[in-house]
């Protein structure tokens, strides 16, 4: 049974009972549609109560079962909702916790709506590239009016029950016991005829085509390549336009259309595997985590503050150890004005502020930071300073402190053998700027305990990161794939691009930011570094020079002022510089290639499949536990578009045999070795499967 039925004297209650959030299942619409049943021939029930168990009412239809047959099979939500309306005795949703998507429908349809406060009420399916398709675009506007109703459907967001008076018959108070108060209700309106009815009302909106054109406008300005909210205000239109049952009709046949479209199954797989990515199959969900209420941070520079901006957000009190006061001094400065800059735009009161500022603290000395539940390295990224910093964390850190480590490319193994505790070892690797982007790359080390990782995982959370776990290699998930599409990028000047056509080509693609314009904007010499190492570690692995010899012209991105492009002051917008495509060109000319004209489509196929066969190497060898946590890392920390769903689930929806068949086709040209096939992917090719199925 996934909803109960009970009878509380004349009230049956029918309690939704499908953990986590009561998602309406085929299995729970059965239960339910049975439950009214059952309640309409027991002559000794006069109303009903519709509820949820646990922590919601529902979080709306049930996303897992999507794309399955059940999630048409009957009894539809429409079936239920319809029974619910078409009830001849009363029905009574009372709400609270989280009700959504068709949670609300389901309200809606009932003849009665009771709620507690503080309840979480949306219409989210927007941001799962879907409109409401069980009567909430034509109901909802005829509770709520046309304008509100439109707000909520199309930005998806939630709205506090007691912000709603329209929509409901009564908000208990915040102690009362729901259900008794809602079969009181029940008992109260039982006798009530003719039952309300949300579908017999009108959407009365004066002058409603203008507001419905201004809407159409906006919405068509800010919802870039989604389709849904443009949808979204259409069928809302239906509600004004069309009389109920037909406005039904479109809003079914516009769902219907948008659960197939693409950019809804990446916002739908997106959805899941940020949730997924917290699951770890050999660390249970109960694993205990150790309590993190301080925290200090070693390195006060670009990354360190950041980190710590992170922390502070989160209430938890930062200690910052730097070598010199002057670099403490700078490291603290810099967070102030971060946040006064946050403030300025509005987002943070000085309140926010004052008490942020007062949970960070400095210090010179290890002696003061020695009882911190955990401390983050985020020093220069040499192994031996590491070394050093990690050799006294482990004379002074408190038994049972985490020890993690910011390195972005550094073995955390190595970094664990310089204490005596590598279990309480781990890599949290953040992305610049630390304060901003979503992603925190967790990295397990040989040794992590698994209490430690369960306790990286819970912090991601608490820091508002979407953490992904990641082994021990060169580059981690994120930066071992982004260097074989850094080095794609450079090959493709060789024969005949130039950074302005890359760039735009990968921004057409969806990307934030091409290629040459990220470079410029995290720092060339950084890659320049990481590549000089690389030619005497791995000099098998051949790299374009055009890099190098930017490098070498002084032109660091940026900060530098001059990078692949120019730059102005105050103005981040990128200009071409002749110097540097006359430099492009003529290495072309040294290496004797003849620069021919590159397809748009032949970038972003080199650029994204590069990433695409890393990231076959990378799950095959379980540096990655799933592809959706590849495909995490690079919507929360690279840019790639939502709505291609990452490049896992891009090649899926490729073909794995034509990504496949154009990699053997680059394999064949410039630089061909630097294709080699991962054999995953040739797996999966050949048996007709997908990285995500
Ligand atoms: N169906 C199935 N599972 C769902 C679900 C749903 N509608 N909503 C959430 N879940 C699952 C999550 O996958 C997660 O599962 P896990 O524990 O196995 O990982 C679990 O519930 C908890 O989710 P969260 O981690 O997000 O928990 P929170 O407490 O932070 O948030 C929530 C709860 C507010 C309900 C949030 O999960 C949410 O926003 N869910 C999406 C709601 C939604 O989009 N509903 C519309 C569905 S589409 C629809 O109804 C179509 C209809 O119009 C026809
Ligand atoms: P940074 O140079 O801006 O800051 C390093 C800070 O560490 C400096 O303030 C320095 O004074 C301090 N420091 C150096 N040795 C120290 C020691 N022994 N004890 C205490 N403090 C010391 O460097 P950044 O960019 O913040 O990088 C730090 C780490 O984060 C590196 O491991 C880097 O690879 C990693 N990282 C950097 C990213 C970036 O985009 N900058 C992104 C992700 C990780």
């Amino acid at each position: 049974m996934t909803a109960e039925y009970q009878v509380h004297g004349a009230v049956a209650v029918i309690t939704l009972n499908n953990p986590p959030v009561n998602g309406m299942g085929l299995a729970t619409r059965t239960a339910a549609v049975n439950g009214i049943q059952r309640a309409l021939a027991d002559d000794a029930v006069k109303a009903i109560v519709i509820t949820g168990a646990g922590k919601a009412f529902s979080g709306g239809a049930d996303i897992k079962e999507f794309n399955t047959p059940k999630a048409l099979a009957e009894p539809s939500l429409h079936t239920f909702i319809a029974t619910a309306e078409g009830s001849t005795k009363p029905v009574v949703a009372a709400i609270h916790t989280v009700c959504m998507g068709g949670g609300l429908e389901l309200s809606l349809g009932c003849h009665y709506r009771v709620a507690m406060p503080g309840a979480q009420i949306a219409l989210p399916e927007v941001k799962l590239g879907l409109l409401p398709g069980a009567g909430g675009t034509q109901r909802l506007p005829r509770v709520l009016g046309l304008e509100p109703a439109l707000n909520m459907i199309v930005s998806g967001n939630p709205v506090l029950s007691e912000k709603l008076p329209a929509l409901f018959d009564e908000i208990f108070a915040a102690d009362a016991d729901l259900l008794q108060t809602a079969v009181a209700f029940a008992e109260k309106i039982a006798d009530v005829r003719p039952l309300p009815k949300v579908r017999d009302r009108k959407v009365d909106y004066p002058n409603h085509e203008a507001f419905l054109q201004f809407s159409r406008n906006t919405v068509k300005a800010m919802s870039g390549p989604f389709p849904a909210p443009l949808e979204c205000v259409e069928t809302v239109a239906a509600s004004v336009t069309m009389k109920f049952d037909d406005g039904m009709k479109f809003e079914r046949e516009r769902f219907l259309h948008l659960i197939q479209t693409t950019e809804s199954k990446a916002l739908r797989h997106a959805f899941f595997a940020e949730r997924v990515a917290s699951k770890v199959p050999d660390v249970p969900a109960d694993t205990p985590v150790r309590p993190i209420k301080s925290a200090a941070i070693i390195g006060a520079g670009t990354m360190g503050g950041g980190i710590a901006m992170n922390f502070l957000n989160a209430g938890i009190p930062v200690k910052l150890l730097e070598t010199r006061q002057e670099a403490l001094d700078k490291g603290i400065a810099t967070i102030r004005k971060n946040y006064e800059n946050t403030l300025k735009k509005g987002k943070l009161t000085q309140e926010k502020l004052d008490q942020r500022m007062g949970l960070l603290s400095s210090t010179l000395s290890y002696d003061e930071i020695g009882q911190a539940d955990i401390v983050v390295e985020a020093v220069f990224e040499e192994i031996g300073v590491k070394e050093a910093v990690f050799r006294k964390l482990d004379e002074v850190m408190k038994p049972g402190a985490i020890l993690a480590t910011n390195t972005s490319t550094l073995d955390v193994d190595k970094i664990a053998s310089f204490t005596r505790r590598p279990q309480d070892v781990i890599g949290t690797h953040f992305f610049s700027p630390a304060n901003v982007m979503k992603l925190l790359e967790i990295v397990r080390g040989k040794a992590t305990a698994k209490d430690v990782l369960a306790t990286a995982l819970a912090l991601s959370k608490k820091l508002k990161k979407t953490g992904v776990v990641s082994g021990v290699c060169d580059g981690f998930i994120g930066n071992r794939m982004i260097e074989q599409y850094s080095r794609q990028a450079g090959f493709l000047l060789e024969e005949g691009a130039l950074p302005e056509q890359i760039d735009k080509a990968a921004e057409k693609f969806g990307f934030a930011m091409g290629p040459f314009r990220m470079g410029d904007l995290a720092g060339n010499d950084i890659g320049w570094a990481i590549r000089k190492r690389r030619y005497v570690e791995k000099p098998e692995i051949s790299y374009s020079k055009t890099a190098d010899l930017l490098c070498e012209m002084g032109r660091y991105g940026q900060k530098t002022g001059a990078g692949w492009y120019d730059y102005k002051a105050g103005d981040r917008k990128a200009y071409p510089n002749d110097d540097v495509n006359a430099m492009i060109v003529k290495h072309s000319a040294d290496l004797g290639i003849t620069r021919r004209k590159i397809s748009d489509q032949e970038i972003v196929e080199r650029l994204v499949y590069a990433l695409v066969n890393e990231g076959a190497l990378i799950l095959e060898e379980g540096i990655a536990l799933r592809a959706s946590d590849i495909d995490m890392v690079y919507l929360t920390g690279y840019g790639f578009p939502l709505y291609r769903g990452g490049p896992m689930f891009y090649a899926d929806t490729v073909g794995l045999p034509n990504v496949l068949a154009a990699i053997n086709k680059y394999a064949r040209g410039h630089e061909g070795k630097a294709w080699q096939p991962a054999p995953l992917l040739q797996k999966l090719a050949s048996e007709g499967k997908n990285f995500n199925s």
